[in-house]
């Protein structure tokens, strides 16, 4: 091959391998001594990229912050039922790493972040037995919580996959992300209009509310680790599924 046949093909080679992954993705070797750091430096550089939902050169995936939840429910029986619609979630590009290490055999990666604060608003509805107060209320809320711990567990599995022009080719494709949270800052609850006709009695309940916290959270902590694991794995997903397993996860 001559020198000009080689460069022409090395630089289809370089087009080929590039246009798979969006290019805001920085790839990291799985031989590299410095593995976990690799992956770090490439999650914390696509901050506003997760955010946004877009990732460069088309691809556009669904955004995380804001993220809108359309319905989040709640039931725990007699003693608390809730629906929070059309909710508007931030916080989630606040994300620091604490820990992070990916197990290669296992083909699974650990994350263990802080979100420096996580905020919630929409509208809700929600009957709920708190001590003395029955609370009976629909209306806006408002949620502020900081220093939220998640533990994110990402398993992935080699596919196979059919390219554009409808060749089969080895792909990746994660598993549903284990997603567990923990609330280790403060949270502040306001909803709106909490026992029904009473306005006068807003800041009481609402009061009531914040003091245990716990009592609503505990219950709506199945309902946000829905939503996130689905939405954690479809981003993962839309950002692999053009690729090649090689590309993702070279050696
Ligand atoms: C985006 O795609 C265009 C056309 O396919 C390409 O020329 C450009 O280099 C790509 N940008 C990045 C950052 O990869
Ligand atoms: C949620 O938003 C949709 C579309 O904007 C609207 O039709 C619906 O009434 C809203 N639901 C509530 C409970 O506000
Ligand atoms: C949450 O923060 C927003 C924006 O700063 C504020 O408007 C709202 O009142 C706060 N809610 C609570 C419950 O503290």
């Amino acid at each position: 091959m001559d020198f000009k046949n080689f460069v022409i093909v090395a630089l289809l080679e370089f087009g080929l391998i590039n246009c798979y992954l969006p290019p805001s993705i920085q790839v990291c070797h799985l031989a590299d001594p410095d593995l976990d750091q690799c992956i770090i430096a490439s999650v914390n550089g696509i901050r506003s990229n997760i955010g946004s939902g877009d990732f460069g050169n088309g691809t556009k995936l669904i955004a995380m912050d804001p993220a809108f939840v359309d319905r989040m429910d709640i039931d725990a029986g007699p003693s608390l039922q809730a629906s929070f619609r059309n909710c508007t979630v931030t916080g989630a590009k606040t994300y620091q790493i604490d820990k992070m290490h990916f197990d290669v055999p296992k083909r699974m990666l650990k994350v263990l972040l802080t979100l420096a604060e996580m905020n919630l608003r929409g509208k809700y509805i929600m009957r709920m037995k708190l001590s003395m107060l029955q609370l009976d209320g629909a209306g806006d809320f408002t949620t502020n919580s900081t220093d939220v711990k998640v533990l994110l567990k990402i398993r992935y599995a080699p596919v196979e996959r059919t390219d554009s022009a409808g060749e089969k080719r080895p792909g990746v494709r994660f598993l549903p992300v284990d997603f567990k949270v923990k609330f280790a800052g403060p949270v502040r609850f306001y909803l709106q209009n909490l026992i029904n006709g009473q306005p006068e009695l807003d800041s009481i309940a609402n009061e009531a509310l914040n003091q245990n916290p716990d009592l609503l959270l505990e219950k709506a902590i199945p309902a946000i680790r829905q939503f996130f694991s689905e939405r954690f794995t479809a981003v993962a997903n839309g950002l692999v599924q053009d690729a090649d397993l090689d590309e993702v996860f070279p050696v």
